[in-house]
């Protein structure tokens, strides 16, 4: 018998038919924490993959809440190497959400979850359940990105707080939340001023968005490199150019150097019309 028992057999026989990882006890548990959220409340869960965890969270949503979900639908780093159809996943979390007749209760959101993050105010998620990519950067990316939008008071949910997902449990530490776990890998921590003001703390996520921009900057640089070079090319091309246009110019005027030379030579009249002293040229 475990702490949260309310998931009757029944219930869970038909939640399993929905392919996921939440254990029965997982399911329990997250149950109670969103019962216990106030009215109108906003859930937000980052990695719904085919619903299972949606379903169980939006079923039990207090009046007027609303589960937020977020998935891009193309499988977690870790589901590489697995055939995953954009179309199949998401295809299946839709028709799964509507057999379950909860997908009023859900607003879908097909993008990146730290995208995602833009889309809502500061301080204005009851409930953030973290499930989407499992390695040490995603799982502190996630965190770092979405928990000032969590209100204080509010609750931060973690899946796979285990030995198994060593990316997850350490990445947790690394912003040293203080937390518990509820149920087999379900871990949460409670927001509140001093967790606020401490971690995760705001240079933290400074770190987080330096290195997206480096990343982007060394992007940038290299086009700019690469279009300096091209410059380079370009100049030169237009030096060589030039030096023909030189050679070519002196040549020319070594020509009518000489012809001048030669016409002082024969004295022809250079007060003459130019076609007249081509003509005395001629002549002679
Ligand atoms: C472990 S599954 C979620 C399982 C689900 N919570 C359940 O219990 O039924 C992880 C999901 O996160 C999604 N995901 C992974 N990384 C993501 C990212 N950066 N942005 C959006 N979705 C992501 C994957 O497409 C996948 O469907």
């Amino acid at each position: 018998m475990n702490r949260y028992d309310d998931i009757s057999m029944d219930d869970w026989a038909e939640l399993n038919k929905i392919e996921g990882w939440f254990t029965r006890n997982e399911a329990s548990a997250m149950q109670s924490l969103v019962r216990q959220l106030s009215s109108g409340a906003k859930v937000v869960e980052l990695g719904s993959f085919q619903g299972r965890s949606s379903v169980v969270i939006a079923s039990v949503l207090p009046p007027g809440g609303m589960l937020y979900c977020v998935d891009h639908f193309k499988g977690s780093l870790e589901h590489q190497g697995n055939e995953f159809k954009l179309d199949d996943l998401l295809s299946k979390f839709t028709s799964n959400i509507k057999n379950h007749h909860v997908d009023d209760k859900i607003a879908l959101l097909v993008m990146d979850t730290l995208q995602a993050a833009n889309e809502f105010e500061m301080e204005s998620v009851d409930l953030l359940f973290v499930d989407a990519s499992h390695d040490y950067e995603s799982i502190r990316a996630d965190i770092l990105y979405w928990y000032s939008k969590l209100k204080v008071g509010g609750l931060l949910v973690c899946h796979d707080y285990s030995t198994y997902w060593p990316g997850v449990r350490e990445a947790i530490e690394s912003l040293q939340l203080e937390g518990q776990v509820l149920a087999d890998s379900l871990w949460s921590h409670q927001k509140d001023r001093s967790s606020e003001e401490g971690s995760p703390r705001s240079e933290q996520v400074v770190e987080v968005v330096t290195q997206d921009n480096s990343e982007q900057m060394n992007q940038v640089i290299g086009e700019i490199l690469k279009i300096s070079e091209q410059t380079n090319e370009l100049i030169r091309g237009i030096l060589s150019i030039k030096e023909m246009l030189t050679g070519l110019q002196n040549s020319r005027h070594d020509v009518n150097d000489k012809q001048q030379i030669r016409g002082e030579e024969h004295l022809i009249p250079m007060n003459k019309k130019k076609s007249e002293n081509v003509e005395r040229c001629l002549v002679r």
